[in-house]
């Protein structure tokens, strides 16, 4: 609710007292990084070991006696020492002439009785209340305070005299403490009080009222009296001086503390104030004695706009209710504030009442409170915060008969809705409705005035706003913070709202389009909720970032995360995803791209650069190596004449003579070539066969020549099952040039076996992979073998 809402009539009995305190307090709040406490601690002296820098320094109540110069002379800076409640019996002033700052002097409640003079001129503050002074210790001296503004005092005997040397002074307030005051049979003083806005006297606490001393004022604002115990027979002082006191039009407010009487006397001293200029009338800690009784009075025309009594206690417990309520319910004043009280009932004013404002916060009332009233026409605010109301309904209906009525306060009680009651009724006029601090439900939406401004639902147990609700169109401001909401409402059925507090809450996934739907929305106050840091936090967050900073209240600190466990506490503005983590289709899209990427980058270079031929190829390479080591070195030795014999088409020779030879020599591999290894008589089957037989291995040169050759196909075969390696492992094959399978005669399925094998070696067209080609064809050699001389081949007599 915004201050300016607030009438101001309502604070205006505290204004005389906030004046001079705020300007104090306000000056000294930006020090308080200086401000030193030692209060409660036992003291007994002023430490040494302050900062010459304290500028406030609270030492009240300890038990220090005596202050010294040296003491505080260092603390050339102090503005403000509290020293009340210790033991202070003397004080020289001078202790006091190097701190030239010092504005706040508290030397109240302390055992003085003696003070020597030594102005401070700075002070704006002091008091010397509550002590054991004799005579009022005023100086020659303070008559120069031209600053000082509060004056505390304190006497047990009073003497214009001693007034004199601040008779001229203009002051904010005089605080007179005569507790101790002694007064002497039939001596009468007067007092002529300086000038002083508020005057405020202290009686002594357990004694009858009874004053001895004319006290005049000049000019005074406030007159506020402590300790006023009045009976039957005493009143009549208490209403004699106070005729005696009040007699120029400026005293407008008045307070009565601690003040205990009859209901006779108390009626009597209404009665003195009705007819008198005082506007505010204040009465705190009211004790009423003795029996309660109907008093005659009728109110006759008053200035007073205010009557205020907070906390009132009655000694007697069966007394009429009736005299003790009427004696309120028909005054004619406009604010009428009972407060602390054990009231039960207020009564129905019994004819058109003038109240305007009535507060009756911490009392017992209950539903029965002005039902069917209908005098209450011009009541405008009514607080019935604290008390013991149960039923919305009946306070709906309370309202009817109120037709001026625009701010209602309710907050502190029972209240639920029982939607079996039926529909409520609430006047229209209401503007402001304080309904925090009850026990209400979703339900209280179907039971809200129709043209609430401002309407307070904190600390109740509502768990969601219904979409539906009617009347809340000219809803402004709404407070459903402590309740159990999980989410933020629309703002739908409330166009028109534009300050939603709903902090404390489990809400943990406020929507991101929150601010795009409450275009109006001033100011929100969500914080402290336990937010679920996920994806679907990350709009919300982001549309808090684009909100104009003030609109969100309590950002960033009290915005949190509480789940995931790994985020707890991490503030909602350090809380970042990525976009891609939050959008599945996009991290789908984002996988198979890169797959597919991949596998094209793949395929290009195994394409550009041939990979498979030289992955096969490294890969026989090393199966040849393993197999050659393999074969016992004696058995070869034994047998075989050549490294290898070459089976090729006449129409290869070319490649055969020119590649394959000088590759396979240079290496020291011996060759059994048919044309050049021939034996001469022997037909060629054996040739080939003897060939085949000496040579360790078979080489072949495939190509489609190969295959149209018929004699490549017998040296296939025969090289094949060869007797003494069996299987193919004495077969290297090269592949020369592609040779497409349907070229090869279906009778030649050796062959087609052997190509679909794919256990060739191809010949590459590129120079670059010949290297590795001819490794492969090598390795396939065990170069250990020595061989027998074709000599003594020769030699043998075959
Ligand atoms: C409602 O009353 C509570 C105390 O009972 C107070 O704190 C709060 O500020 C009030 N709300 C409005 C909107 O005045």
């Amino acid at each position: 609710m915004t201050k300016g809402k607030e009438p101001i009539i309502r604070n205006f009995h505290l204004v005389c007292i906030v004046n001079l305190v705020v300007g104090i307090i306000i000056q000294f709040s930006d020090e308080s990084e200086f401000s030193v406490d030692m209060s409660k601690i036992e003291l007994t002296h002023i430490p040494r070991d302050l900062s010459p820098k304290t500028k406030v320094l609270d030492m009240s109540q300890n038990y220090i006696s005596e202050i010294h110069l040296s003491d505080i002379s260092f603390l050339i800076e102090l503005k403000v020492l509290r020293l009340s409640h210790n033991r202070i019996q003397c004080l020289d002033f001078s202790v006091f002439k190097f701190n030239q700052d010092l504005e706040y002097l508290d030397l109240s409640y302390n055992q003085l009785q003696k003070i020597s003079c030594h102005p401070v001129m700075s002070l704006k503050h002091l008091d010397l209340s509550f002590n054991d002074f004799d005579v009022l210790p005023i100086c020659k001296e303070f008559g120069k305070l031209t600053q000082l503004n509060f004056l505390g005092l304190s006497a047990t005997k009073l003497k214009q005299l001693d007034i004199l040397p601040i008779a001229h002074l203009k002051l904010g307030y005089i605080l007179l403490d005569l507790e101790g005051y002694y007064v002497k049979e039939n001596e009468v003083e007067s007092l002529q009080i300086p000038s002083t806005k508020i005057l405020h006297l202290v009686f002594p606490p357990n004694s009858l009222f009874s004053l001895q001393v004319n006290i005049s004022v000049n000019i005074i604002e406030c007159l506020q009296l402590t300790n006023v115990k009045l009976n039957e027979d005493n009143c009549k002082v208490l209403i004699k001086f106070l005729s005696d006191i009040i007699r120029g039009p400026n005293l407008l407010n008045f307070t009565l503390s601690h003040m205990a009487t009859t209901w006779k006397c108390f009626i009597r001293v209404l009665e003195f104030f009705w007819p008198r200029p005082v506007e505010y009338l204040n009465i705190y800690n009211l004790t009423i004695v003795g029996s309660i009784n109907k008093e005659d009075f009728t109110y006759s025309k008053t200035t007073l706009k205010a009557l205020k009594i907070e906390h009132i206690t009655h000694t007697v417990f069966i007394f009429s209710k009736t005299a003790l309520y009427r004696a309120f319910s028909e005054m004619n004043i406009m604010m009428l504030t009972l407060s602390d009280t054990t009231f039960i009932h207020m009564l129905c004013p019994h004819t058109l009442s003038t109240f305007k404002f009535l507060n009756f916060t911490n009392n017992v009332f209950t539903d029965s409170i002005f039902q069917e009233c209908s005098t209450l026409v011009k009541l405008e605010t009514l607080i019935l915060q604290k008390n013991d109301l149960e039923n919305l309904f009946k306070i709906g209906l309370m309202t009817k008969q109120m037709p001026s009525l625009k701010i209602l306060d309710v907050s502190w009680n029972s209240l639920q809705y029982n939607t079996q009651d039926g529909l409520c009724t609430w006047v229209g006029s209401i503007v402001v409705l304080n309904m925090s601090s009850n026990m209400l439900t979703d339900s209280v939406f179907r039971c809200l005035p129709p043209r609430v401004n401002v309407l307070d639902l904190h600390s109740n147990r509502i768990r969601s706003i219904p979409e539906d609700v009617n009347h809340l169109e000219a809803l402004r401001e709404l407070n459903v913070a402590f309740n159990s909401l999980t989410k933020l409402p629309g703002c739908g059925a409330m166009s028109s709202l534009s300050v939603l507090i709903i902090e404390y809450n489990s809400i943990s996934n406020p929507p991101g389009d929150f601010f795009q739907n409450c275009q109006k929305m001033r100011s929100i106050r969500a914080g402290n909720n336990p937010f679920q840091c996920t994806c679907e936090l990350r709009d919300f967050i982001q549309s808090v970032g684009q909100a104009p900073s003030e609109v969100v209240e309590g950002w960033p600190d009290s915005y949190v995360c509480d789940y995931p466990e790994s985020s707890k506490g991490t503030p909602l503005k350090d809380f970042h995803v990525s976009p891609l983590s939050c959008n599945t289709a996009l991290l789908i899209v984002t996988i198979v791209v890169t797959v597919l990427v991949l596998a094209i980058t793949v395929t290009t270079l195994c394409v550009y650069f041939d990979v498979p031929w030289y992955l096969r190829m490294v890969c026989q390479w090393t199966q040849t190596r393993r197999r050659a080591r393999n074969i016992p070195l004696e058995e070869l030795q034994r047998t075989v004449q050549f490294h290898a014999f070459i089976s090729y088409s006449d129409h290869d020779s070319a490649w055969v003579k020119n590649e394959l030879l000088p590759n396979l020599e240079k290496e020291d591999i011996r060759v059994c070539l048919h044309e050049r290894n021939f034996i001469p008589g022997k037909s060629i089957v054996e040739n080939i066969i003897n060939c085949i037989e000496k040579s360790y291995k078979s080489i072949f040169v495939l190509s489609p020549n190969f295959v149209q050759s018929e004699w490549c196909h017998y040296e296939l075969y025969f090289a094949h099952h060869n007797l003494f390696h069996e299987g193919s492992n004495n077969l290297i094959l090269i592949l020369l040039e592609p040779i497409p399978q349907d070229n090869i005669p279906s009778k030649y399925h050796k062959l087609k076996a052997l190509m679909t094998q794919r256990t060739y070696l191809e010949w590459p067209k590129e120079k670059s992979k010949h290297g590795l080609f001819w490794a492969n064809i090598i390795a396939a050699f065990n170069a250990k073998l020595t061989l027998v001389t074709e000599n003594s081949d020769e030699k043998d007599p075959t």
